[in-house]
């Protein structure tokens, strides 16, 4: 892991007009700072509605902060940036292109000749279990093949950060399995860096180095959890080690499940 830092936000907030009579203001994020060193992969975890999204919306340059700045690699971020990519819980896949036309979609973007978009595309629909559907059409696809094609178009452009908003937590428990494994390998092999969004706590310890954790809106990062457990680059197997569901807990009890609950909660 390198000690170049990637992705920056210093003192970041956010506030966005309210909704419905009244006017004011909703602060959707509050002073947020946070770095992710080149080939780190880095998961924050929190509350439905503390501002996640917006965090990492801000980091793909799609909102600007009310205050405090994001940078990509030591620039400030003003706008989308090439250099990031940012992958959905919808895949966002062109319905009218193949598969492999939509793996190369950005490379076409940046005018790469189509000789190597094409190698590009094939290497990565291979790598992402795709092989044979290359010229299937995206509602020929499963919904776990679809974000399998979602995440080959996002790493066809060769972002250096890879922004993950739940990718995967429309899938079906094992499928996503497979895809964590396959995310992980290529952030390895391929030393990226990412910040990954996730609401599911056995996820962010089999992906990450750090898990980040955020308070209820408006959201701040309230603690910060390294995960030191080997194995980062095979997160199948990772989840199995015993120091799996000791962390899961401290992680439950940090985003207080469970405490006070009201027996109509359940
Ligand atoms: N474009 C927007 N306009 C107004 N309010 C927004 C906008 N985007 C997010 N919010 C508000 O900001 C808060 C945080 O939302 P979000 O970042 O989507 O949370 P999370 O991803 O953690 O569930 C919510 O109260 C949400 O309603
Ligand atoms: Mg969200």
């Amino acid at each position: 892991m390198g000690s170049k830092v990637r992705i920056e936000f210093r003192r970041v907030w956010k506030r966005f007009p309210a909704r419905g009579r009244g006017g004011g203001e909703v602060s959707a994020v509050e002073d947020v700072s946070l770095a992710v060193r080149d080939g780190e992969v880095v998961s924050i975890i929190g509350p439905s509605g503390c501002g996640k999204s917006t965090l990492l919306n801000m980091g793909a340059g799609l909102y600007l902060p009310s205050a405090g700045e994001v940078y990509v690699d030591g620039e400030p971020v003003a706008g989308p940036n090439p250099h990031v990519a940012f992958m959905l819980q919808k895949d966002l896949l062109l319905p009218w292109r193949s598969i492999r036309e939509n793996v190369e979609l950005g490379l076409e973007i940046r005018r790469v000749p189509a000789a190597d978009r094409r190698a590009r595309a094939v290497a990565l629909i291979e790598r992402c279990h795709l092989t044979g559907f290359e010229s299937h059409y995206p509602h020929q696809l499963s919904g776990g093949m679809r974000q399998r094609a979602a995440l080959a178009r996002t790493l066809a452009v060769d972002p250096t950060v890879l922004l993950m908003d739940e990718p995967f937590s429309a899938l079906d428990a094992q499928t996503k399995m497979v895809l964590q494994q396959d995310l992980a390998q290529t952030v390895a092999e391929e030393g990226k860096t990412a910040l990954f969004i996730t609401h599911d706590l056995v996820e962010s310890i089999a992906l990450s180095d750090r898990i980040l954790v955020m308070s209820a809106r408006p959201g701040r990062i309230v603690t910060e959890i390294p995960v030191s457990i080997p194995g980062r680059e095979a997160p199948i197997r990772r989840r199995l080690d015993t120091r799996v569901g000791p962390l899961a807990a401290r992680l439950m009890e940090e985003l207080h499940i469970g405490e006070a609950m009201p027996a109509e909660a359940f």
